[in-house]
């Protein structure tokens, strides 16, 4: 898939999702659909959105038992979605019985890539919470490593990981960043943030843009703006 930018849809109901969608009248873009959506709307939602014509990355992080995986991703299959993740840290057992589920029967499956550290775990809280006293950056590294090990297509990290990334894993392992911002806007709780054009620069191959589009007052000339600066179009 080439390089794009995916919207993350951080609605709370379908009506607000869609009303959102309905200002996009030339364009169809590449949407991220999270748990507060999925778990308010179900699986219809997914189907509805794609209906309408839009590419999905269906974000809902999974992390159990491989059995458990394996029969999640099975049924996630049939919705059709273009990309879908999981924890890193569930094991390379998790991620193959991963993709063992999302695998159709004519061999092809949706994109699936991994969760490394979450952006909002520091070097503090893996150190006490979770034991793992190597450098974060470290550790991003090494899942990424094993995520591309179990057969996985690529990683979720931070734009400043993904050159990083690419060297380890090669280039063909797909990098897709949040934590996007345009140069004159609204960093808001995000921490480590790079404009699209700085993300493109460093080889991020999606980035998920949510509030500089959504809460954009021209959601849409912010949208082709991003895709401008990030795909060149
Ligand atoms: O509104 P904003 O552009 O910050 O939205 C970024 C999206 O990417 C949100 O859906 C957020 O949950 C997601 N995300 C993130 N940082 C991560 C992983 C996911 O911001 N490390």
């Amino acid at each position: 898939m080439k390089r794009d930018v995916i919207i993350a849809c951080d609605f709370a109901s379908r009506e607000a999702t869609l009303a959102f969608l309905d200002k996009f009248t030339d364009v169809k873009p590449f949407v991220k659909i999270g748990m507060e959506l999925y778990y308010a709307e179900g699986p219809e939602i997914v189907r509805e959105i794609k209906r309408r014509g839009h590419k999905i990355f269906l974000d809902l992080k999974l992390h159990d038992i491989p059995n458990t995986v394996k029969k999640a991703m099975a049924v996630l299959r049939n919705l059709d979605v273009d990309v879908t993740n999981l924890h890193a840290a569930g094991t390379t057992a998790m991620m193959k019985a991963a993709i063992e589920g999302l695998t159709r029967e004519d061999g092809t499956r949706p994109l699936l890539i991994a969760v490394t550290q979450l952006t909002s775990t520091d070097q503090e809280a893996m150190e006490k919470d979770l034991l793992i006293k190597e450098p974060i950056d470290e550790v991003v590294m090494h899942y990424a490593e094993t995520a591309k090990n179990a057969g996985l297509d690529g990683v979720v990290c931070s734009p400043l990981e993904a050159g990083k990334v690419h060297d380890r894993c090669g280039k063909q392992f797909l990098t897709v960043t949040p934590g996007v911002r345009f140069a004159d806007g609204d960093v808001g709780d995000q921490k480590r943030v790079m404009t699209p054009a700085a993300a493109r620069e460093i080889g991020s191959d999606f980035i998920v843009v949510g509030r500089p589009i959504t809460a954009a007052e021209d959601p849409v000339a912010a949208y082709k703006r991003c895709v401008r600066e990030f795909v060149g179009e």
